[in-house]
């Protein structure tokens, strides 16, 4: 049998439950950082109990933040993704999380769900990543309808997580940005 891939979601019991559990049966082990354990638990079930690693840690405490790195590197081995849905005001945690994920001897990918007013041109510039980080941005939209607009489900943004993964997409807007006046 295959070894399984090691996979990093950052955030990943809230709107992207289902794309760790995509992750789960598509042959990778899934490390999930976010706080509260009931959630935890929850997609832990939702998975069969197979492959995750529960990462119980506030991603803003720099500290702990780097400890829980350095253990689910030593536990599940290198990482080969990571999908990073991070708040607006804590962006800079990226650079920590690639500092210590990267190790020279290889690439990774790493994919950062973006918010829809947030400008992944002007993102980019800012942020300050390692050369073996393959960087990624997916921008989630609002979906038009006839006469309205909604914002997208949890499961909408699962799925475009995934076709931007499967497709190796540099960046992939999940729904529209455009006209930005009809957002809802
Ligand atoms: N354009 C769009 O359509 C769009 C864009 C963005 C958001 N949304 C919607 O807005 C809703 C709410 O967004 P949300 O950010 O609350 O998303 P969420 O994905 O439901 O929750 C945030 C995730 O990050 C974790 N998290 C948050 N702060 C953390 C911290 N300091 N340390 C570690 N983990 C942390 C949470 O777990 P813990 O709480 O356990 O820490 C959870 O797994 C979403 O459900 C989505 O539908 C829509």
């Amino acid at each position: 049998m295959d070894q399984l891939k090691h996979a990093l979601v950052v955030g990943g019991t809230g709107m992207l439950a289902d794309l760790t559990i995509w992750l789960v049966k598509n042959s990778y082990h899934v490390s999930v950082i976010a706080r509260d354990n009931s959630k935890m638990e929850n997609l832990i079930q939702r998975t069969g109990k197979h492959n995750v690693t529960p990462v119980l840690v506030d991603y803003k405490k720099d500290k702990e933040l780097r400890y829980k790195l350095k253990e689910i590197n030593q536990i599940n081995g290198k990482i080969d993704l990571v999908v990073a849905w991070i708040h607006s005001n804590a962006e800079n945690r990226l650079e920590i999380i690639t500092k210590e994920l990267t190790n020279k001897a290889y690439d990774w990918d790493l994919f950062h769900v973006l918010g829809s007013s947030t400008d992944p041109e002007d993102l980019k510039k800012t942020i300050n990543l390692h050369e073996n980080c393959i960087y990624h941005t997916i921008q989630l939209g609002f979906i038009l309808e006839e006469n309205h607009s909604r914002w997208l489900t949890n499961k909408e943004i699962s799925e475009g997580v995934v076709e931007a993964i499967e497709n190796d997409k540099s960046n992939h807007v999940v729904g529209v940005i455009e006209p930005w006046e009809r957002r809802p």
